[in-house]
């Protein structure tokens, strides 16, 4: 909602037609946010706030500038989420705030956690403070209302799960700098809801896949390599378990959550599709037409997660869960990257050839034929 204009908390804490700044809109789960919010078509406007790290891409976006209607309502502004000049005039702006930004892969992480925490701490805090000036600005009649602010998190906080599935009360226990960072963004706003009584809620999403992911991550890297038939890296046995979530399900959580969220409160958003990276490589192959000769074990990732499993009945009681299934959802995701030779190639380019033979070279010399596996049915 803009500025003077009622609105009905009851049926929803952000109004259909709200302006929302988007941080981090250019990458992954960010674009397809935008994508699927402006194509509803409700009138609603997005700010999209990037600083266009190697893993932002304008391109992701291009579908929303091509279209003439979607375009009217978007803006694009390249910056830092910590820098608080940028920052504050756009939150200023903004009904909502929705914090996808960050650095995201957890092989970078240990290479150089530095840039995790410097967007994860400090960029989370700059945000925060900027929503912080804008209650106050709110409590002195200077706008209608407080923006709400909605940080994107991860499984990943919860650690290692052996058994069972975490729920959204149980303990942090990060592994990763990754997960460190992420962990420390969500104390941070635990630690603004407390002291300053702001509007704050959390996701937090399962692996993800789909259309428009970064090629440094499992699934699209092993289609991309698999589709040059390049070999296929897999750390370890390939028995560590994850939860995969289809992109399109993850923005839908995320702007359920905003919209019905309640204040305070974190919501797992699970994929509810637990599956053995084997089991993920074997489809792979399937999917793109390759076997089990391109697939080498290789050393493994330092203190890799050999398990995540949230409960989503949290998000399930609030009246959302995902609609997609991994068994469509992949072969149509292999799909889109054998369509977008161009965009991969665009991904891979920049700092991606130093970055792969820093992460996989000495792996790869290393690395050993698999076993090949029967694909589950
Ligand atoms: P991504 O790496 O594809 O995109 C991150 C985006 O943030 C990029 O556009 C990048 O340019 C931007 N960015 C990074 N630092 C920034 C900064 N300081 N200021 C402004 N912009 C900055 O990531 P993704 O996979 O789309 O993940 C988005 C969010 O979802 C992250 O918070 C991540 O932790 C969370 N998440 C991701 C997954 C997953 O499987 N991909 C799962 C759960 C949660
Ligand atoms: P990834 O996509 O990096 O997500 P996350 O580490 O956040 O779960 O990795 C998913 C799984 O795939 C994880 O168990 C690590 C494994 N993996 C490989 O075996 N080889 C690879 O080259 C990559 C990138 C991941």
């Amino acid at each position: 909602m803009t500025a003077g204009e009622p609105q009905d908390v009851a049926a929803g804490h952000v109004a259909p037609s709200a302006h929302l700044l988007v941080t981090g809109g250019a990458g992954f789960i960010g674009s397809e946010l935008v994508r699927q919010v402006l194509g509803r078509r409700d009138g609603t406007r997005i700010t999209v706030l990037d600083k266009l790290t190697y893993a932002g891409n304008r391109a992701n976006l291009a579908p929303v500038e091509a279209d003439p209607e979607l375009a009217s309502r978007f803006t694009f502004v390249r910056g830092d989420i910590a820098d608080a000049g940028v920052v504050g005039p756009l939150v200023a702006e903004a009904d909502a705030v929705v914090n996808v930004a960050a650095e995201t892969h957890v092989d970078r992480s240990i290479l150089d956690p530095e840039a995790f925490l410097r967007t994860g701490v400090l960029g989370v805090h700059v945000l925060l403070e900027a929503v912080r000036r804008e209650a106050g600005r709110a409590a002195g009649g200077e706008r209608a209302r407080a923006p709400r602010f909605l940080q994107v998190s991860t499984d990943e906080v919860y650690g290692d799960i052996p058994d069972g599935h975490s729920v959204e009360t149980d303990p942090f226990e990060p592994r990763s700098p990754y997960a460190a960072a992420k962990a420390s963004s969500e104390l941070l706003v635990r630690a603004y809801r407390i002291t300053y009584g702001l509007d704050l809620v959390t996701t937090r999403g399962s692996n993800t896949y789909g259309p428009y992911q970064h090629p440094e991550k499992l699934i699209p890297l092993f289609t991309t390599n698999a589709l040059a038939g390049e070999p296929l890296p897999m750390y370890g046995d390939g028995m560590q378990v994850r939860d995969w979530l289809h992109v399109a399900d993850h923005a839908a959580g995320i702007d359920f959550v905003l919209r019905h969220g309640e204040a305070g409160e974190a919501y797992n958003v699970a994929g509810a599709r637990l599956l053995p990276n084997r089991e993920v490589i074997s489809r792979l192959l399937d999917a793109t037409g390759r076997d089990w000769s391109i697939v080498r074990t290789v050393p493994d990732r330092p203190g890799h997660d050999r398990r995540y499993a949230m409960d989503g009945a949290k998000l399930a009681a609030l009246g959302w869960r995902p609609a997609h299934n991994f068994e469509d959802g992949l072969p149509e995701t292999v799909a889109w990257y054998r369509a977008h030779p161009d965009w991969v190639a665009g991904a891979k380019s920049g700092d991606w050839d130093s970055y792969y033979a820093r992460q996989y070279g000495d792996r790869l010399a290393a690395g050993r034929a698999v076993d090949p596996v029967p694909a589950a049915d």
